[in-house]
């Protein structure tokens, strides 16, 4: 089955959304959404997601999940926004309370804060599938990037968050807490024994040196043939030192510290105090 994929691309962030489509019908769902965030004033934003339900609606579609891939650590998920626009239910990765214990730790958050994956309507396991309409969907745990880091696999369409990149862009950073590029290393195998044709689709795009528009879909075949970080390491050792001496160098994401505390929490915001306001905490020399 080919399903229809349209992509959104968030120039803040170089986040890639998507909303999938059962080619036989209204059912679809929205993986990883963008709550836009001006971090220099505190102010969230709904323009990114706004565009999304303009064109679930033009489409008549029925949304019936809002997937994340993971936690991420560079933009908000419009999740709940989403939600309560147009339904669905909120799914991620099982290993999602591994994600929260860890950064529940960081942010010193109280009791209060589930670390049980409770705030999500779904947490998923390796091997499930779940049905979109006429679109089944089978769920690949695919960690290395993050310990909770699922690949959504509908029909020829495979969508794999941060794990594989473009192909001249090459794959995903391994350096948050939990991540491994041991596991991503094993994570990418298993998708790339998809077959061939598969069409990959990914979370983000940074331009590679050399090309001047952004781009998110490639196929099994292609990135086999052509990813830069694949082709330059021959075993899984090699792969290992290289994206470690790589993750050593690269900045915290601009939005790790408020995007962690909203997107552990699905997207929802921390409780607000007593007079009814919402702070993000900066936690000091943790990350
Ligand atoms: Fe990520």
């Amino acid at each position: 089955m080919t399903p229809d994929v349209t992509p959104f691309f968030d120039t803040a962030t170089n986040t890639v959304s998507y909303v999938v489509k059962d080619p036989n019908g209204r059912a679809a769902c929205i993986i990883d959404s963008v709550l836009d965030f001006d971090y220099a004033a505190g102010r969230t934003d709904t323009k990114s997601a706004d565009t999304i339900i303009s064109h679930v609606k033009q489409h008549d579609l029925d949304i019936q999940w809002i997937l994340e891939t993971h936690v991420h650590a560079d933009h908000l998920s419009a999740a709940p926004y989403l939600q309560d626009a147009l339904g669905g239910k909120i799914g991620i990765g099982h290993n999602i309370k591994l994600v929260q214990d860890t950064f529940g730790k960081v942010f010193n958050e109280g009791t209060e804060f589930q670390r049980d994956g409770s705030q999500f309507d779904q947490l998923f396991e390796h091997g499930d599938s779940i049905m979109i309409g006429q679109l089944r969907v089978d769920v690949l745990h695919t960690p290395g990037h993050t310990p909770a880091c699922l690949t959504y696999v509908m029909g020829d369409a495979a969508f794999v968050g941060d794990t594989l990149f473009m192909p001249d862009f090459g794959t995903a950073r391994c350096d948050f807490p939990g991540g491994s590029a041991k596991d991503l290393y094993a994570s990418i195998q298993r998708i790339l024994s998809l077959p061939d044709d598969t069409r990959i689709f990914v979370g983000h795009d940074y331009k590679a040196p050399g090309r001047d528009e952004f781009a998110w879909e490639s196929t099994v075949g292609e990135q086999k043939a052509k990813n830069i970080h694949l082709s330059q390491t021959k075993a899984a050792e090699d792969f290992v030192e290289m994206r470690e001496a790589r993750d050593a160098t690269l900045p915290m994401p601009r939005l790790i510290v408020p995007s962690l505390q909203v997107n552990m929490r699905a997207g929802h915001m921390p409780e607000p105090d007593q007079d009814g306001d919402v702070f993000l905490k900066v936690p000091l020399n943790k990350l």
